[in-house]
């Protein structure tokens, strides 16, 4: 990796985006744009972070499986015989093949390339017309596997063997989460694999923008969810894996269908403060959730280079409003709604993105409603300023 602009002066220049909202300004715009930054970010955030690939409905029975890549890395997830969710990469060890593709249930895993066979928890169990080859042993070439981790039916993979455990570094989360009861809701199944071509930072920022709310979106779309209700909490853990902030609304279950109210069964756990909010967890580099009265939105952004990521869409309800007779109708409502808010935040992005290339991009001023926008800051920068640390280190000793 070249040193173009990764040096002390760029990195000490980022502490001006985790300072009090007040003072802050945003990242240095070629965070968001540029291939040597996203290598960097690669081994900062990506290499060691849990990272969300899905959810344990996705595979709810033995034998079910699914693919998915993130930072460009295959991974099959899969429920094994015994029951146990494991992820590997779907690379095939003899010359590359990928061993499966989109979702499905199996008994194993055939390469289609030359016939390898490996099981659900990755072993290869069989390799035609191998014999003749020299130290060739067949346990040496099952599927590299992933740590993973489970929290509230969504499933983490981290790339990195010796990460430390996810939901421990979650525990600011769980009193915000708790009444939704996530694990036991149920929902359609999920959009996947939409490609967008702006940075993950960049859809990220956008989820959380309590800023836009009322404005980009201005009128029936979120007036009811004003951006002078956003609260932002107080100090959380320096080494929390996720942060959240909440939004008042201004009538009880408010929910995003042209209605403005909860359609669904609301959450039965909620209490009278949750059903007049809505709140956002975040879990860089890859979950977003939107917690609404009756809905639980969740975004999977999967990055696959500086200005590109994927995402998969999901919503989750309470258990048992999918057997509602209303369901049908009232879903048709509220993709209507998310498509038409959709429609305007991914114009907004995508020319973002554009704005950002420019020499003109700003390192832009916040309002106090960007509250979250810090908040990502906090999460961001000590992590590449860690790798940064690391990178001097290893310098100073190589000389
Ligand atoms: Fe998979 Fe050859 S690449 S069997």
């Amino acid at each position: 990796m070249s040193k173009r602009f990764l040096n002390d002066d760029f990195f000490e220049s980022m502490e001006s985006s985790i300072i009090e909202i007040k003072d802050a300004e945003s990242l240095p715009p070629l965070c968001y744009t540029d291939r040597e930054f996203f290598e960097f970010e690669k081994e900062a955030i990506f290499n060691h972070e849990w990272l969300c690939v899905g959810r344990t409905d996705w595979v709810p029975n033995k034998g079910d499986f699914f693919t998915t890549s993130i930072v460009n890395e295959p991974v099959v997830v899969v429920h094994d015989r015994d029951g146990e969710i494991r992820a590997m990469s779907s690379v095939c060890q003899h010359r590359a093949m990928l061993v499966a593709e989109g979702s499905g249930n199996t008994r194993t895993f055939t390469c289609p390339y030359h016939h390898w066979v490996y099981s659900l928890k990755g072993d290869l169990i069989n390799a035609p017309a191998m014999e003749k080859t020299c130290n060739f042993h067949k346990e040496d070439s099952g599927l590299p596997q992933f740590k993973l981790e489970l929290w509230h039916g969504f499933i983490f993979i981290n790339l990195d063997n010796d990460a430390k455990p996810l939901t421990p570094r979650l525990a600011a989360l769980e009193p915000i989460l708790a009444n939704y009861d996530i694990e036991n809701t149920e929902g359609p199944d999920a959009d996947k694999n939409i490609k967008y071509d702006f940075s993950w930072k960049v859809m990220f920022e956008n989820n959380n923008d309590g800023y836009h709310a009322n404005r980009l979106h201005h009128g029936e779309f979120h007036d009811y969810i004003p951006s002078e209700l956003a609260a932002f909490p107080d100090e959380l853990p320096e080494d929390t894996a996720g942060y959240f902030r909440t939004n008042g609304t201004l009538h009880k279950d408010a929910s995003f269908n042209p209605t403005q109210k909860a359609l669904m069964p609301v959450f039965p756990k909620l209490n009278e403060e949750e059903r007049n909010r809505m709140a956002f967890a975040n879990l860089p580099p890859s979950l977003s959730l939107v917690l609404t009265s009756d809905a639980v939105i969740y975004l999977i952004l999967r990055a696959d280079g500086p200005e590109s990521h994927y995402l998969d869409l999901g919503v989750l309800f309470a258990k048992g409003a999918m057997a509602e007779p209303d369901f049908d109708v009232n879903m048709e409502q509220v993709i209507e709604r998310a498509l038409d808010i959709n429609a305007q935040d991914v114009h907004v992005d995508e020319m973002v993105q554009i704005g950002l290339r420019s020499r003109y991009a700003p390192r832009g001023r916040y309002s106090w409603q960007e509250g979250a926008q810090r908040q990502f800051n906090t999460w961001l920068v000590p992590r590449y300023r860690a790798l940064w640390e690391q990178m001097k280190a290893k310098q100073d000793k190589a000389q």
